[in-house]
């Protein structure tokens, strides 16, 4: 029975070939930050207040003007076409139904533009990569004129994370078949058919106007993330010239980088450790938060991701100050074991367990939730062992 997000994972397992499977599972080196992800959301306590009216649960919430119906969305992810053909579509399209918002990749398999049209009321954000200025500058442009509503600069990947399985695996583009390939594909039939009808994704984004494919070194380079390592505080001034709406930081773990972000007009941050694919050494995302929403004091909108797997999850980051958050994996494990419908099941279940999480504790809408840190009730890692107590400062001890 698939009713969780480790339901969908070890289903997408079986279907998916190795090589695919590690590539989305994986993280950087030895897992360790992508380990802490989990635990140090699951060491989290909330403590329930009773005899409060819970008939109605309202988890909406306002964001730079439109309204989210659940405070989550699905985080940029790079090479969804892999996992399924046609996925960064089918991805955006469960979002809009789940009124939830959807972060397109620069690395997408389809064009930002089919991506919009495909789900033209729901929340898009488009996540920019900079390798090459000017392509970066094209995709901004396109990314407003199709409507999208916030531009996401990932800032956490100045360099890839070294992620060991797919070096072992031999996943690497263009794609070369070893022996060890060859097996996999073959063990895996009904995926090895639909991507062989598909052909082989492209970084489509990449494209200019009118060409037929991206440039095979803007390929390379995406895949192989050579980033445009020269990109500093005062580029973001550059970014500004082309992008007009909100702009937002993704990758942010420290205070002080929060406060940067405000002092150069950024309009939201998004606390993240690429979900343990990048700095194997990273604090867990969720520790980061206290901090982060400290530094800023409401003067912007802080989101999280990396880690969350379980409404109660969710629940969690809102409590500790987070804005809404970002799941990553489980959607693409929804995708890779039904399709849409598995998708739709991923972003459900979620929103199930958040509502039946908001009624337990007895806060009926998100505002309530937030006040978990204040007078309304408690979160807290004090029953876990004292590592978590230090992973995740309590406000007070934030400098
Ligand atoms: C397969 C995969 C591809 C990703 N590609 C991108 C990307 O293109 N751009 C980006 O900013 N983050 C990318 N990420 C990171 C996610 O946006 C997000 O930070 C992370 O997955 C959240 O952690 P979670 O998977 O534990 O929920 C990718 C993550 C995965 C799993």
């Amino acid at each position: 029975m698939l009713l969780n997000s480790d339901d969908f994972r070890r289903e997408a397992q079986r279907q998916l070939p190795k090589f695919v499977f590690d590539y989305v599972d994986g993280a950087a080196e030895d897992g360790h930050c992508l380990r802490r992800n989990r635990s140090d959301l699951d060491a989290l306590t909330l403590t329930p207040r009773v005899l409060r009216d819970t008939t109605a649960v309202d988890t909406s919430v306002e964001i730079f003007g439109a309204r989210w119906k659940v405070p989550f969305g699905i985080a940029p992810m790079g090479l969804n076409g892999l996992i399924r053909p046609g996925g960064d579509g089918i991805l955006a399209m469960a979002a809009e139904r789940a009124g939830a918002a959807f972060a397109l990749s620069t690395a997408s398999n389809m064009r930002l533009e089919d991506v919009r049209a495909a789900a033209q009321n729901g929340v898009q954000w488009m996540q920019l990569y900079v390798m090459h200025r000017e392509m970066a500058q094209r995709i901004v442009q396109r990314a407003q004129r199709a409507g999208y509503q916030a531009l996401v600069l990932t800032v956490d990947v100045p360099v890839s994370g070294y992620r060991e399985l797919d070096v072992r695996n031999g996943f690497r583009m263009p794609f070369k078949p070893t022996a060890r390939l060859v097996w996999d594909l073959l063990t895996h039939p009904r995926w090895a058919l639909s991507s062989a009808l598909a052909g082989v994704p492209d970084f489509v984004n990449l494209t200019a106007d009118g060409e037929a494919a991206g440039s095979a070194s803007m390929q390379a380079a995406l895949l192989a993330r050579a980033m445009d390592r020269s990109l500093v505080w005062e580029t973001l001034a550059w970014l500004r010239d082309h992008w007009h709406g909100p702009l937002l930081l993704k990758g942010v773990l420290s205070a002080q980088d929060a406060q940067l972000a405000l002092r150069y007009g950024v309009d939201g941050v998004i606390v993240s450790n690429h979900g343990g694919r990048q700095l194997d050494a990273s604090p867990s995302a969720i520790s980061a938060l206290p901090a982060v929403v400290n530094a800023v004091q409401g003067r912007m909108p802080v989101f999280m991701d990396s880690g969350i797997r379980r409404g109660s999850h969710v629940a969690k980051a809102l409590a500790l100050g987070a804005t809404a958050v970002f799941v990553g994996r489980p959607v693409l494990f929804g995708l890779a074991a039904r399709g849409p419908a598995g998708v739709e099941a991923v972003l459900k279940a979620l929103t199930d367990e958040l509502v039946r999480t908001m009624t337990l504790l007895g806060a009926p809408s998100l505002a309530d939730l937030r006040r978990m840190q204040g007078e309304l009730g408690e979160v807290s890692a004090a029953s876990t062992a004292r590592e978590t107590r230090s992973a995740v400062p309590a406000p007070s001890e934030v400098s």
